[in-house]
């Protein structure tokens, strides 16, 4: 690649024909991406330090390109969770399939996800988390969908609300693929069909 190839039309993907339509542009992602690491800096500027947790495996695009954008002191762990539950029950049953590694003793803890829609594993975790004797938790997410402002979660740093339809890229899967994408959209209804 020539250093002038970033700034050339990018050539088709694999991907394009897949995607019904865009709905955050990788340049609005990075845009907000900075506001949302902005207000970090000034909450946590007299923390003792501050420890990103994100969830495997969406977070890790966002997680990286936030931890990049935040100017204060950071440590980075990761957790991995699996979900049971069903949507239309309270008490969703939650595996830990990777467990922290820091000891979060007195930490300021930010949660990192890609989106959250029926927030069952977020509302596990925020009772969970707890239980270890943080200073605080507080959670970061790119998206949300409506179910999860229904559902009273608390994500105190918000990217961006989305509709109630299936997403995927930044992060994102459908059947493990489309988490590269650079942006978050919808697919054709003929990818699902040909699953
Ligand atoms: P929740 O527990 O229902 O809030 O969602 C848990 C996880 O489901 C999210 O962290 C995502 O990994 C996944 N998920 C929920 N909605 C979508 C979507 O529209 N596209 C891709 N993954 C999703
Ligand atoms: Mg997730």
């Amino acid at each position: 690649m020539t250093p002038s190839a970033e700034h050339e039309p990018q050539s088709a993907a694999w991907y394009d024909d897949d995607i019904e339509r865009v709905i955050i542009t990788d340049t609005q992602i990075r845009e907000r991406t900075a506001e949302l690491a902005e207000k970090i800096d000034a909450d946590y500027a007299d923390s003792d330090g501050l420890l990103l947790v994100g969830l495997f495996k969406g977070a890790v695009m966002f997680m990286a390109d936030l931890a990049r954008a935040i100017s204060i002191p950071l440590e980075l762990d990761f957790m991995d969770l699996s979900s049971y539950g069903s949507a239309t029950t309270s008490s969703g049953v939650v595996r830990v399939l990777k467990d922290l590694e820091t000891d979060i003793t007195g930490r300021d803890i930010l949660v990192v996800e890609d989106i959250v829609d029926s927030g069952l594993t977020l509302t596990w975790l925020l009772k969970y988390l707890p239980t270890r004797g943080p200073k605080s938790v507080e959670v970061i997410s790119m998206v949300r969908k409506p179910k999860a402002m229904d559902a009273g979660i608390s994500v105190k740093y918000l990217g961006f609300d989305v509709p109630d339809e299936f997403v995927v890229g930044y992060g994102m899967d459908f059947a493990e693929r489309y988490r590269e994408l650079p942006f978050i959209g919808v697919l054709k209804p003929s990818v699902y069909g040909s699953a």
